[in-house]
């Protein structure tokens, strides 16, 4: 296998972002709300929500305990407004049959509201450093890219192969900053419109890059 891991914590060390909120302390909640804020909202967008949030409610328990109102009052202004309620649905699912805290367990989390597979994955590796795959939007495309993987990423073939990959190339150890250095690569490198092959560690390597393909991969949904 043409391993990912190795060339892309190298990168990470001076390119990924170490300075983000929610990495400092990183604790589950925090690396949690973090990522249901970002699920469809901009790392820059979202920092100044986040440390509002965490300002008003510290812990797991205070968000269950708060009122919706005043949580979608916190969440006001970040759109996608069931996020917030899946959120402050799962604080208290947590209180009642977690004892308070996130459970450290992907088939737990992912039955909680608001976090999928993927979304319990990144928790779990990034709180504990716990070995699971990502598979949100960018790195689906850095993956169709690097493998080279025709198709639709929504079609259920194609995310199954997408899903293999995401899981072959996770590695063993730093797990957590494996996760957010393909998270940060998708978003800051290997971009939708205009990726910048030319700054890539994995350029080399790429399917799409080499083929002069990254501008169609992923491929759109058919019409
Ligand atoms: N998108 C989802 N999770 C993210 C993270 N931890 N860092 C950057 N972008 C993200």
């Amino acid at each position: 296998m043409n391993a990912i891991a190795p060339r892309l914590l190298a990168w990470f060390e001076h390119h990924g972002r170490h300075d983000l909120p929610w990495q400092d302390p990183r604790t589950p909640y925090r690396v949690w709300l973090s990522e249901i804020m970002l699920q469809q909202t901009q790392v820059r967008t979202v920092i100044p929500y986040f440390e509002r949030f965490v300002a008003a409610l510290p812990t797991l328990p205070d968000l269950a305990a708060a009122p919706l109102d005043a949580v979608l009052g916190l969440w006001s202004g970040l759109g996608y407004y069931s996020r917030a309620r899946n959120l402050h649905r799962a604080a208290g699912l947590c209180v009642e049959h977690h004892g308070g805290d996130l459970p450290r367990d992907a088939d737990a989390l992912a039955a909680l509201p608001g976090i999928g597979r993927s979304t319990a994955a990144a928790i779990l590796a990034q709180a504990w450093g716990d070995r699971h795959a990502i598979l949100d939007g960018n790195v689906k495309r850095v993956l169709a890219r690097f493998h080279g993987v025709d198709g639709w990423p929504g079609s259920t073939a194609v995310q199954a192969l997408l899903w293999r990959h995401a899981e072959a190339q996770t590695p063993d150890r730093r797990v957590a900053d494996y996760t957010q250095a393909i998270m940060d690569l998708g978003a800051t490198v290997c971009t939708r419109a205009r990726p910048t092959c030319l700054t890539c560690p994995l350029a080399e390597d790429c399917v799409a890059r080499r083929e002069d393909r990254t501008r169609e991969l992923p491929a759109a949904k058919p019409a």
